[in-house]
């Protein structure tokens, strides 16, 4: 047990399922799994981890340990990509990309303006992340500061750890949703100075994409980010074909989408762009050499009828891009990463490319951790990285239990949880050493009163 520790310990106990190394290069060599293992937390970190009988021996006497039956801890999963005032439309539209903006997601967005209603949304938000066995996430509020302010407010009380800012959005969107690249600047410098780099939260930069920010307000954005030392920067590229053709023609002196935000210096580690399903191969080449990461957002891509994402090219050997999972809930269809895994893997397939459960499993903890560039913090269990866990009740329903008598082994295991496996499946979320979520102790609260369909 290392020294220097100042607060008390606690320990779960279950099998164990995380990474050492990167499967889609090591294979199986990557994982480490430990069918009976005892994980041990102070002052928010990991502070042991091992088999069982030996961690046990290691432990302060009286250390509480909360042993989970049929389950697996793995690092907390990580959702590169979401927004969450697009909570109230997801499931709307049945459009493709542009369409669904305009009909759907732009309205939904004005209504947080009233700092009241936006509290409401991230205060669910955060919750579900929790009930997902989600600890970290990349958020997009609205261009409304106040959409920021609540957010990372309910996210401190919970202890999430959380990328967000405000959305920039200076041209082609309703006026009500607009600032301007100077205000966008101001209000983005102010929520800077009010939560980037408290406790868990960072800023993020956040030109919603290409065709909504004019050129000065990509130059001012690029400003903030470049002065501002840990932040972050989200944005879109290359989500359907007709947003492409639309950024060309908004930006006829650059041959490429990914040229334009490289030309305003967009383009880096921390740099983080959802989709990027209609890029070439020069465009994954220049996202490797800059390290700026991709969030591939397959059941996003579905929905909107975008395209399938080709993460065989994108991690080819030759360059291998970071890429990371997201939910980019409301065009997204779900909150759990099992689902979201899952539609990836379904996504490889149909590219004639397979993904392995394990390689799935990685983009949403240890590579998402790495193209975060938070893999000294997160993604993985060993001693010194956040205590952010997910503890999987691996027969969390009656076909799933059924199921499980015939898996040959954890890797089929895994696989058979993508499948069949969602929010029921979190027995319990553990949050910088803390129990944020226990699916048992939250099903005898009492539930509220139906509310009707249309209110
Ligand atoms: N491109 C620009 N804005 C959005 C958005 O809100 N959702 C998705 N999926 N793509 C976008
Ligand atoms: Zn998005």
């Amino acid at each position: 047990m290392p020294t220097g520790m100042a607060g008390p310990v606690n320990a779960i106990r279950g099998g164990v399922y995380a990474f050492r190394g990167n499967p889609f290069i090591e294979g199986a060599g990557a994982r480490h799994y430990e069918p009976d293992a005892i994980v041990a937390m102070a002052d928010g970190r990991i502070v042991d981890c091992g088999p069982a009988h030996e961690v046990a021996a290691r432990l302060p006497p009286g250390t509480p340990v909360t042993a989970y039956a049929d389950a697996l801890i793995g690092p907390g999963f990580i959702d590169a990509h979401v927004h969450y005032p697009q909570l109230p439309v997801i499931g709307a539209g049945g459009k493709a990309l542009l369409d669904w903006l305009t009909a759907c997601t732009f309205p939904a967005e004005e209504r947080y303006r009233d700092p009241g209603y936006a509290r409401d949304v991230a205060t669910r938000y955060v919750t579900e992340n929790l009930r997902h066995g989600i600890t970290t996430a990349a958020v997009f509020g609205t261009v409304h500061p106040q959409s920021v302010d609540a957010l990372f407010e309910a996210a401190q009380q919970r202890g999430l750890r959380l990328i967000a800012g405000k959305v920039l959005m200076d041209r082609n969107a309703p006026a009500a949703l607009c600032d301007d690249a100077q205000r966008g600047y101001d209000e983005g410098r102010a929520l800077i100075g009010r939560w980037h780099g408290r406790g868990r939260l960072a800023y993020a930069v956040t030109p919603r994409f290409a065709a909504t920010s004019t050129p000065a307000q990509l130059e001012l954005a690029a400003a903030l980010w470049r002065e501002t030392p840990g932040a972050y920067l989200q944005s879109h590229v290359a989500e359907s074909r007709a947003e492409v053709d639309w950024v060309r023609a908004l930006y006829p002196a650059h041959a490429r989408y990914l040229d334009v935000y490289a030309h305003f210096g967009l383009l880096g580690p921390r740099a983080i762009y959802a989709h990027g399903i209609h890029l070439d191969e020069g465009e994954f080449a220049l996202l490797a050499q800059t390290r700026t990461a991709l969030a591939h957002c397959p059941t996003s891509n579905s929905f909107l009828g975008s395209g399938l994402f080709p993460l065989h090219r994108a991690l080819a050997a030759h360059r291998a891009a970071l890429v990371a999972l997201g939910t980019d809930l409301g065009a997204g269809t779900s909150f759990s990463m099992l689902r979201t895994m899952q539609a990836a893997s379904e996504v490889a397939q149909l590219s004639g490319h397979p993904l392995a459960p394990a390689c799935a499993w990685w983009l949403a903890t240890r590579g998402a951790a790495r193209a975060l560039d938070l893999e000294a913090q997160i993604g993985s269990i060993e001693p010194g990285r956040d205590a952010d866990l997910v503890v999987l009740d691996l027969r969390s329903t009656p076909l799933i239990d059924f199921r499980m008598r015939y898996v040959a082994d954890i890797d089929e295991a895994l696989g058979v949880q993508m499948a069949l496996g969602d929010d029921r499946a979190i027995r319990a979320t553990w949050v910088a050493g803390r129990l944020a979520w226990d699916r048992d102790a939250a099903q005898h609260a009492v539930g509220a009163a139906p509310e009707g369909v249309g209110g």
